[in-house]
């Protein structure tokens, strides 16, 4: 989800205007982001990249993770949350989702061994993990946790947001988050020094600009230094995140509120882990069985979790393959310090995983929808469930049209009633 309109062109603009595209600048874009994303967040710091697969590098690299230490993925994630560890020389783990769609706690705790070092909860689809649970763990076994909050941003848990709750976490900003610069992300973390060490991965050479010594022993790591236009877009992009994602709240309250006498069909809602502080990019549905899930998409075209192509662990070709690098001296499913690490992996080791997510719906929300188009959202879950649970004929099914988004209503100089500048 992502809305764009004049505010940014301008914020651009000005920025080119200046000449100053390079951050570093003092009151420069970036530097302002970054604090008001870490107030925003309720975290100390927080730092710009060119993408949130960087940021996770970043993240993974700043808490020291390396050759010889396991961390523990959910099999349901994009696949850069497995590429970003094995850019430390770490290998991943992957685990079984639970209902939630989101790594499951059990799982993650029988999956714990002498080598595991970190748990990455993945905040899918914006919807929060079992935080409570998963921190108690890490807590109980010394693991750090790295929040891949990429498809959270602007999304919470029991009143906290994503990305404030780990050691660290990292966001995505590209085209498809719910702020975008293009491509982009960030790293969040109340932590003082893995703040340094990140912004030593993402450049090394910052300390240099900012003339700042950060007193940390410095180390060698590839670019990933936002730019002003980045950082210009994104301050505005912040001023609308608030109102897109209660707006989203409040189309699937609706919806959930709705389709609730749709129980008696047999039409479940996925359970939530904090129903009330997540995106609510989606209103999930888990089906009792993946044909019916195959007969609900074809009645009303929405996307199973399971088949999206990207997001499960089967489609992770270089991480199933073992080609964790370009050379494979530094591939770390070659290196001597991880021949005791878990190493392979097999397409059916998830089958639960695979199972809860190829009978999971998700019907997006968007917050442009008008109240008629949130009914035929409403109505088209309905056909979809009748078809699927046997008590209408396809042909029977009649979907109703349920808009596209015109960015231009949320114009903040406009007449948009979401994301107004304060
Ligand atoms: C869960 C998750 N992690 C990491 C990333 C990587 O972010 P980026 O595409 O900005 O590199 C994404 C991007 O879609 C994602 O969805």
């Amino acid at each position: 989800m992502y809305v764009v309109g004049d505010e940014e062109i301008e914020a651009i603009a000005r920025v080119i205007r200046s000449g100053k595209l390079f951050r570093y600048e003092d009151d420069g874009e970036c530097e302002r982001f970054e604090k008001r994303y870490a107030e925003y967040l309720g975290v100390s710091d927080t730092a710009l990249t060119v993408s949130g697969t960087y940021a996770l590098s970043a993240a993974m690299i700043a808490v020291g993770l390396g050759p010889g230490d396991e961390v523990l993925i959910p099999a349901h994630t994009y696949m850069a949350t497995a590429t970003a560890v094995l850019t430390t020389g770490a290998i991943p783990v992957i685990v079984d989702v639970d209902e939630s769609i989101t790594i499951d706690p059990s799982a993650v705790e029988a999956a714990i061994g002498p080598r595991t070092k970190a748990i990455v909860p993945v905040h899918m689809w914006g919807a929060a993990c079992n935080m409570n649970a998963i921190m108690e763990i890490a807590a109980r076994h010394g693991l750090k946790v790295i929040e891949d909050a990429c498809q959270g941003v602007g999304g919470g848990y029991e009143g906290r947001k994503f990305g404030s709750i780990g050691d660290i976490g990292a966001f995505s900003f590209n085209y498809y988050k719910n702020m975008t610069s293009g491509e982009g992300g960030a790293v969040s973390t109340s932590d003082k020094e893995l703040a340094k060490r990140a912004r030593c991965a993402i450049d090394p050479c910052h300390f240099y600009w900012t003339g700042r010594e950060d007193g940390i022993e410095p180390f060698a790591g590839n670019g990933g230094r936002a730019s002003e236009l980045q950082g210009a877009m994104l301050n505005v992009q912040l001023d609308r995140l608030d109102g897109m994602i209660s707006a989203m709240r409040a189309e699937k309250k609706k919806i959930v509120d709705a389709t609730g006498r749709l129980n008696n069909l047999g039409l479940k809602l996925s359970p939530m882990n904090s129903p009330d502080y997540d995106c609510a990019a989606h209103v999930m549905y888990l089906l009792p069985s993946a044909e019916q899930a195959s007969r609900f998409v074809k009645v009303f075209p929405v996307v199973i979790a399971g088949k999206t192509g990207r997001h499960t662990y089967t489609e992770w070709d270089q991480v199933l393959m073992g080609i964790g690098a370009a050379h494979p001296a530094m591939n770390p499913y070659n290196h001597p310090d991880n021949a005791g690490c878990r190493r392979t992996y097999a397409k059916d080791m998830c089958a639960g995983s695979l199972d809860i997510l190829n009978r999971t719906v998700m019907v997006p929300t968007r917050p442009d929808h008008s109240e008629a188009e949130t009914d035929a959202i409403i109505h088209n879950i309905e056909v979809a469930a009748r078809v699927a649970f046997g008590e209408m004929e396809a042909d029977a099914a009649e979907v109703r049209p349920t808009g596209a988004l015109d960015p231009k209503k949320f114009d903040m100089a406009g007449s948009g009633d979401i994301g107004l500048a304060s």
